[in-house]
């Protein structure tokens, strides 16, 4: 696997080297040679201007002086016909002359022959004559002075930049992955079910805000996988109470000495607890499809008091069992909601209200209609809840009365919620140990 600190650095090393390929190519192509043209029209000139004084001063200082003065700037070197260098000053050279040069400028050529092909280009030969007979002069300039040296010194610069720009990006590039490193581990061990593993936050860069997205994702998968353990825990539990209990009387009921009293109570304890069975896995069923998000979410526009009046008509036989009076404002109210979906929430709180009351209770349902929302109030004056009970009744099985345990599966409120969140709506409880209890639903119109 390439990583991505190699990727990197072997990306910022080839952006360099190609940057550097590149600017040198556009650079000989425009600049450099401009300045070749220019250096060897000074050759030319310098070569020129030294050939004419050596021809008139023959044998004298003059020539000597000449040389020395030039030895500073230029190399000349001067060849007879038999290649013998016959003159020369001690400035330091870069190009050796070829014998096929030397003899192409004593045959009257001028080196190089065309200006832009030739490999040496800071190198003139010029031919001449003198006292009847051929010579060469090549003239190239100190390399190690004006021009040059800059030319040197700015190639050693750009080469130093690349190797201490790669060094130092090298250690860069480490602390760069780091985090990356410390988040790829985190990963694994979270990948392995530990969920207490967090990331160092220090940098307040996109890694140190990712960073701190990732303990944050941590801690609610943790929170997630603890809820979803004690979910198990629980369904299990529920199951295998009534199952338990089933089996237990069903036993008892093999015995044939039974008196038909006793018989027909756990018959019916048996058929309670089959009922209470299937409750429960349908109103799983049921969070578990509202879970997935692949519930059908169908909003049509409905009368919403008439809905609510058919479900306490349905629901009569609780009401009418413990002779509670309902008081009712239902005014005439349109909203856009998933039909379904919503009667359940009024059958669920509807049937809290009803359980939780004492015979004779009352029992209020009001819609308030207002231009962007509607409320809808279900107030009972029952049993009420207390206030450290209030804050868990929406959990998963909670339910605050244990010795009514029996007659409910503590998952009625959560699949309201459920429902409330995906219609955007809000519900709120209020509540009085011993006075009664109202939840109001907040529904938005648009
Ligand atoms: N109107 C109410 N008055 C008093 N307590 C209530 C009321 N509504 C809910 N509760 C409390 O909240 C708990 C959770 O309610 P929820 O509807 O989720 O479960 P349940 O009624 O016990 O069971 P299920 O709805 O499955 O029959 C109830 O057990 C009860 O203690
Ligand atoms: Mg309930």
């Amino acid at each position: 696997m390439k990583s991505i600190y190699t990727k990197l650095v072997f990306i910022f090393i080839s952006v360099i080297i190609l940057s550097l390929v590149f600017t040198f190519f556009i650079a000989s192509k425009y600049f450099i040679k401009n300045i070749i043209a220019e250096v060897q029209e000074d050759l030319n000139e310098v070569g020129e201007n030294f050939i004419s004084i050596y021809q008139i001063n023959d044998g004298n200082n003059q020539v000597e002086t000449t040389l020395n003065m030039l030895s500073k700037n230029y190399s000349l070197t001067i060849y007879d016909g038999s290649y013998k260098v016959i003159i020369k000053n001690n400035a330091p050279k870069k190009f050796a002359v070829k014998k096929k040069n030397i003899e192409s400028v004593l045959s009257g050529h001028h080196f190089p022959i065309s200006k832009s092909s030739d490999k040496h280009p800071y190198i003139v030969g010029i031919p001449f004559e003198r006292n009847g007979e051929n010579y060469a002069l090549f003239v190239q300039p100190n390399f190690e002075r004006g021009f040059f040296k800059m030319h040197r010194i700015l190639f050693s610069s750009l080469l130093t930049t690349l190797i201490i720009g790669s060094i130092t990006f090298l250690f860069v590039a480490k602390l760069l992955v780091k985090p990356i490193k410390a988040l790829t581990e985190a990963t694994n061990e979270i990948a392995k079910g530990n969920y207490d593993v967090r990331v160092a936050v220090n940098r307040k860069d996109e890694i140190g805000f990712l960073s701190t997205h990732f303990n944050v994702m941590t801690e609610k998968l943790g929170k997630l996988e603890e809820m979803r353990s004690e979910f198990v825990s629980n369904v299990s539990h529920e199951i295998q109470s009534p199952l338990t209990s089933i089996k237990g009387f069903a036993k008892v009921l093999k015995n044939r000495e039974l008196v038909n009293g006793k018989r027909e109570h756990y018959i019916s304890i048996i058929e309670e607890e089959t009922e209470r069975l299937s409750i429960l896995s349908e109103r799983l069923l049921k969070l578990a499809s509202l879970d997935s998000d692949q519930h059908p979410f169908e909003p049509t526009m409905y009368h919403l008091d008439e809905q609510i009046r058919k479900v306490i008509v349905t629901l009569e036989p609780h009401w009418e069992r413990k002779k509670l009076q309902l008081i009712l404002n239902l005014p005439q109210t349109k909203i856009v909601a998933d039909r379904l979906l919503l009667e359940q929430v009024w059958i669920n709180l509807l049937q809290n209200a009803f359980k939780y009351s004492n015979n004779g209770g009352i029992i209020s349902v009001d819609i308030i209609d207002q231009p962007h929302e509607c409320s809808v109030i279900i107030k009972d004056n029952g049993i009420g809840i207390s206030k450290e009970n209030i804050e868990r009744i929406f959990e998963r099985f909670f339910q605050a009365d244990q010795s009514r345990h029996k007659h409910g599966t503590g998952l009625g409120l959560s699949i309201v919620q459920k429902i409330i969140e995906m219609h955007e709506a809000k519900i709120m409880v209020n509540s009085m140990i011993g006075e009664g209890t109202s939840f109001t639903v907040i529904l938005p119109k648009s």
